[in-house]
């Protein structure tokens, strides 16, 4: 061999040098045992988390669903600055029927007959004026009540605020009932009907399970404990559950959420596929720092007044909406995620050997024995009658 040729030597014996794989036997139980459970580990990893926890045999598919709701129930209020009412679904159900959600009316804030005409605006620090000359004709305030006439008018005896085109008397809506109007509106009901489908796998299930008869669901009520796959809920009940005060919460509104989960296992040997109710409350309700809480927003009703004029009704209404979520995912056996997932998981058994090679090579006191049996280079010497084993690079 030339020296001169070094470096094409080294370039050739990196590419044409065939490996080929010996076996060394480590007659060593320290270095057996690190090996075995290694491969125990992945076997465990493969068995209990990929298969068992993991279930990654099997396909998925995600929920589709449908959900309508009907709520239940009266409520008779008599207070003083209303004319005492009976109200019925039509009256606190807001839209009637809406997707997902339904909205349940629980306070409120009555301006009648308001009429289109000029009035003295709510006195606050932009508003109030002196004289004429401190309110500009046209103009308009996203935050004020209507479009100012330039002209001072009294409020009160004692105060004078800009006059302004609206809808007058203004609503006043800093006096919000402390206790919620519609209290009885805990014991409302509402019945959830819930179709939901896999598509993939052609499965399709209710809410109102097949063993619900028509005279049970007259009578029944979700209960976790004692009646658990009922689909009509107690707004109380469902508050509570949750851990919210009924009568706190329908004083300024607030948005919950029932969330249904779907999330099932279709292989045979798996248990039926029921719906798991959790009730959670969704808007803010963090006592610090809690500004513009709760849910409202306004509406109105518009009739003529005898005299023919357009005359309305205001409403600022306050309670709580709830929105159905649902969810899930379900799973069935198939042969296609079963083999790849299961290649994968098993490739890592190709990762047992570096293990035990790093353990036998850095922990072991024979390591340096090892670790020269570990490499071998070949070098046949045709000048002698046997081969000799060298282990640096050709330069025998
Ligand atoms: C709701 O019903 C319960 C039990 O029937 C009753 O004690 C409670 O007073 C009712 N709530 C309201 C606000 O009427």
């Amino acid at each position: 061999m030339s020296k001169s040729t070094g470096c094409c030597q080294d370039f050739l014996h990196y590419v044409f040098d065939y490996e080929t794989p010996k076996t060394l036997v480590i007659p060593s139980i320290r270095v057996g045992f690190v090996f075995r459970f290694t491969q125990f580990l992945v076997v465990l990893y493969v068995v209990g988390y990929v298969c068992v926890v993991q279930k990654a045999y099997q396909e998925t598919d995600s929920v589709s669903s449908s959900v309508t709701t009907k709520v239940k129930g009266f409520a008779y209020t008599n207070i003083s600055d209303m004319e005492p009412r009976f109200w019925d679904v039509a009256d606190y159900i807001i839209p009637p029927q809406g997707d997902n959600s339904f909205f349940v009316l629980t306070n409120i804030i009555m301006t009648p007959g308001q009429t289109q005409s000029r009035c003295a605006e709510l006195p606050n620090p932009s508003t109030i004026c002196a004289d004429d000359c401190d309110c500009i004709e046209g103009y308009n305030d996203p935050r004020g009540n209507g479009i100012r006439t330039g002209l001072c008018e009294n409020y009160s005896s004692t105060v004078k605020t800009c006059e302004v085109l609206s809808w007058c008397p203004l609503e006043i809506d800093t006096n919000l009932p402390k206790r919620a109007l519609l209290a009885a509106a805990e014991n409302f009901t509402v019945l959830i009907k819930n179709s939901v489908t896999y598509p993939k796998f052609n499965f399709h299930m209710r809410n109102i399970l097949p063993h619900i008869n028509s005279s049970y669901l007259k009578t029944c009520e979700f209960s976790r404990e004692t009646d658990p796959d009922c689909p009509i809920f107690r707004l109380r009940h469902i508050l509570a559950e949750a851990g919210e005060d009924f009568q706190d919460m329908a004083v300024k509104g607030g948005v919950f959420g029932i969330i249904i989960d779907w999330s099932c296992d279709l292989d045979w040997w798996a248990g039926k596929c029921y719906p798991k109710y959790t009730f959670r409350r969704l808007d803010n309700k963090n006592p610090v720092n809690n500004v513009a809480p709760g849910y409202n927003f306004r509406y109105a009703k518009y009739y003529k007044s005898p005299n023919g004029e357009e005359t309305r009704t205001l409403i600022k209404a306050y309670g709580i909406r709830f929105d159905v979520i649902v969810f899930g995912t379900a799973g069935k056996f198939g042969i296609v995620p079963t083999i790849v997932n299961l290649g994968a998981a098993l490739s890592f058994l190709s990762l047992v050997p570096i293990v035990a090679d790093w353990f036998m090579l850095t922990c072991m006191k024979k390591r340096h024995l090892y670790s020269k049996q570990k490499v071998t280079y070949l070098v046949e010497e045709p000048e002698t009658e046997s081969t000799s084993i060298g282990t640096m690079y050709g330069t025998q």
